[in-house]
């Protein structure tokens, strides 16, 4: 059974200084949101790839502020020691500074969320100095960033050229002087999510980034096999959930087909509450 004591906004920033590993999973809902949390995640992402792995959407950029915090509020139902982050949907932050503090706040006020998540670099720096200045924490979010998905042209490696490096460098310090209290450093190579780690004082989360960062994260519909539209190279396979459910409702079918479900065991008398 995992430690039980709250992991909190601090608590992870001292983690990075003892070196001790951050493990974070997503979680859309209440079930699996204390399944995630009684394992020993310390971290758990509400993350807007539920637009993908739940909503059945091609990118996340459909996924709106209401259906973030429903589901943000579901996995609040579920989480106790783990710190909740809450991603931020696309438009609800870009558009300006004031909609970015009040929509935010909504995670806290509504949804039980301890932290957001942003993606960007330095053009959000000011976004998130204003959150951070009104007591709300935020996750920084770099590399390849899927609400911009449309300028990338896809889901490609990010920091390739030397140029690219850099500003991703330039970026990560800009996110910390603006108060970030950690960075998602998504699909880059490995050495310069090395980089980054080394020359930031907040942890960095990878997902596809490579094992020297300071924490790992992976979508859980993707690390349990449930999502199997594709496989990124870094989405290590934990489980083959998506197998044993259609094993699982095959059998079912099966019984019912066949009339042997349920079983008189399985059915009421008259006897019971
Ligand atoms: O939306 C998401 O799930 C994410 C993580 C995978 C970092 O942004």
């Amino acid at each position: 059974m995992a430690e039980t004591k709250k992991v909190t906004v601090p608590s992870l920033m001292q983690m990075k200084r003892r070196g001790e590993k951050i493990a974070a999973l997503t979680a859309y809902d209440a079930t699996m949101g204390a399944l995630l949390d009684e394992a020993g995640l310390d971290l758990i992402l509400v993350g807007d790839s539920a637009a993908m792995v739940v909503a059945g959407y091609e990118t996340t950029l459909p996924m709106t502020l209401d259906a973030m915090l429903y589901h943000t509020a579901a996995v609040r139902r579920g989480v106790k020691r783990a710190l909740l982050v809450a991603d931020m949907p696309f438009l609800s932050y870009q558009v300006t500074v004031a909609e970015a503090v009040r929509n935010a706040g909504r995670f806290f006020q509504e949804a039980g969320a301890e932290a957001v998540k942003i993606e960007g670099g330095q053009e959000m720096a000011e976004t998130i100095r204003c959150l951070t200045d009104v007591g709300m924490p935020v996750l920084g979010h770099l590399g390849l960033t899927p609400q911009s998905i449309r300028k990338f042209g896809g889901y490609v490696l990010q920091g390739k050229t030397a140029q690219e490096a850099e500003r991703l460098l330039t970026d990560a310090q800009a996110l910390v002087a603006a108060g970030v209290f950690a960075i998602v450093l998504e699909k880059i190579p490995a050495e310069l999510g090395k980089k980054v780690t080394e020359s930031v004082s907040v942890p960095t989360i990878g997902i596809g980034a490579g094992p020297y960062c300071d924490g790992q994260i992976l979508v859980t519909h993707d690390m349990l096999g449930l999502f199997e539209k594709f496989r990124p190279k870094f989405a290590r396979r934990y489980a083959e959930l998506a197998r044993v459910i259609r094993q699982a409702c095959s059998g079912y079918v099966e019984d019912v087909k066949r009339g042997q479900f349920p079983s008189l065991e399985e059915s009421y008398t008259g006897e019971e509450e």
